[in-house]
């Protein structure tokens, strides 16, 4: 079965180097830019791809969404299944995918848009069969976990900590997308779409790590922590979902303070299956393109889609998950967050709260932030 792809970048290599080994796949036409196409297999024109009856399924690894969800639409209406390693595609287009590929009667699998090689949605997509979902999430971005763990085990400064993931190819130039924390806030959005069928599209929190000094590192491994960038989602009693991604402090007796260099730890939580965990690669060539080569493994062996054709579009609801935070912020705006007890040193207090909600202690931070100020804040995890 011939497989095209879509970007020649570093997933797209990976893929296509892989399908020349791949038993029951091989190779078909790699679509680059104009004035890339130095070889015969490789065409400019997507049309070249959809129009070829030889191909028979599409692997979408440029990134993006224009002219990507353009590309994809068109591969499935022309009868093409396709995978794709693409979370900001899935995020902002999933359900609309999904729902093409049944009406068109082929498979969109996106397994390599969530932890990479983690299998981490393929096996919530099977959990969903026999189980239900609790709560899913886990450390979902190897470069602020390289960065993190560089800060704390080597004293790194936030600054040095990103130059060294850059240098070694985990951050890219503009690293803006992973120290947010928003592209494994799309991993937990497509996580969530796949075990409750929900894609939830506002109403989310979302805070990384760009706040985070070598101070407040050195503060927090002082206590006993140590500071993870966590995603977490679920589902309510009362069917409201949840999702958002904050750092958390784990005392040393976590699991998640074993997740080194740029790993990445998933888990859910099946009603009857308890806790599952998974551990590996989340990003990198040949990882991701392991993840790619599966999907299409699985089409092969008849399966569709990763996220029902109906799935909705939901606002999440982060009122109902509540923990206690420790803040960081100058000494004057100590009493504007509701705590238990503080530090106060050369004008920056540290706090521990009283349990609130995540989306009060975001709005807060938000709030403070406003005015200039200058605010760490971090869950106290487990
Ligand atoms: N790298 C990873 O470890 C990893 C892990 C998980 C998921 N992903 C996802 O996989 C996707 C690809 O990532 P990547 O790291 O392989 O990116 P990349 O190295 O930048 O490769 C993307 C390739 O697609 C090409 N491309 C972009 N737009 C195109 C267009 N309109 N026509 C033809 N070619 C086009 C680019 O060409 P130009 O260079 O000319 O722009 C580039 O060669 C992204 O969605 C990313 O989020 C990556």
């Amino acid at each position: 079965m011939k497989v095209a792809v879509l970007g020649f970048g570093t997933v797209g290599f990976g893929v296509y180097e892989m399908l020349k080994n791949a038993g029951g796949l091989e190779p078909g036409s790699v679509l680059v830019r104009p004035g890339k196409n130095d070889a015969d297999y490789k065409v400019t024109s997507i049309s070249q791809i959809t129009e070829d009856p030889d191909i028979w399924a599409v692997a979408e690894v440029m990134g993006g969404t224009d002219p990507a969800y353009e590309y994809v639409s068109a591969a499935l209406c022309a009868g093409k299944h396709v995978v794709t390693s693409n979370k900001a595609l899935v995020a902002a287009y999933g359900p609309e995918l999904e729902k093409l590929a049944a009406e068109n009667d082929v498979a969109f699998l996106f397994s390599a848009a969530c932890g990479g090689a983690v299998p981490f949605l393929h096996n919530i997509a099977l959990a969903v069969e026999s189980d239900r979902i609790l709560s899913l999430g886990g450390i979902l971005n190897g470069t602020t976990n390289y960065m993190l763990d560089a800060m704390q085990s080597r004293f790194m400064t936030y600054a040095d900590a990103l130059a060294d993931a850059q240098a070694l190819g985990y951050a890219e130039a503009d690293p803006t997308a992973d120290v947010s924390g928003m592209d494994a806030l799309r991993k937990i959005m497509l996580a969530c779409a796949v075990a409750y069928n929900m894609l939830p599209d506002s109403g989310l929190c979302c805070e990384g790590i760009e706040s985070i000094t070598a101070e407040d590192v050195n503060h927090i491994q002082a206590k006993g922590y140590t500071c993870r960038l966590v995603t977490s989602g679920g589902l309510s009693a009362d069917g409201r979902l949840y999702a958002y991604i904050e750092p958390v402090l784990f005392p040393a007796n976590a699991p998640e303070c074993s997740v080194l260099k740029n790993f990445n730890m998933a888990k859910y939580t099946g009603e009857n299956s308890g806790q599952i965990v998974f551990m590996g690669q989340g990003a990198g060539r040949w990882p991701t393109a392991s993840a790619v080569l599966r999907d299409l493994n699985d089409i092969l062996h008849g399966k569709r889609f990763m996220m029902q054709p109906d799935c909705k579009r939901v606002a999440a609801d982060n009122s109902l998950c509540e923990h206690k935070y420790y803040v960081r912020l100058s000494e004057e705006l100590a009493d504007s967050i509701p705590s238990d007890r503080a530090d106060v040193y050369d004008g920056t207090a540290r706090l521990i709260t009283k349990p609130m909600s995540v989306k009060t202690m975001h709005d807060i931070a938000k709030e403070l932030r406003k005015g200039g100020n200058k605010v760490f804040f971090a869950a106290i995890g487990e």
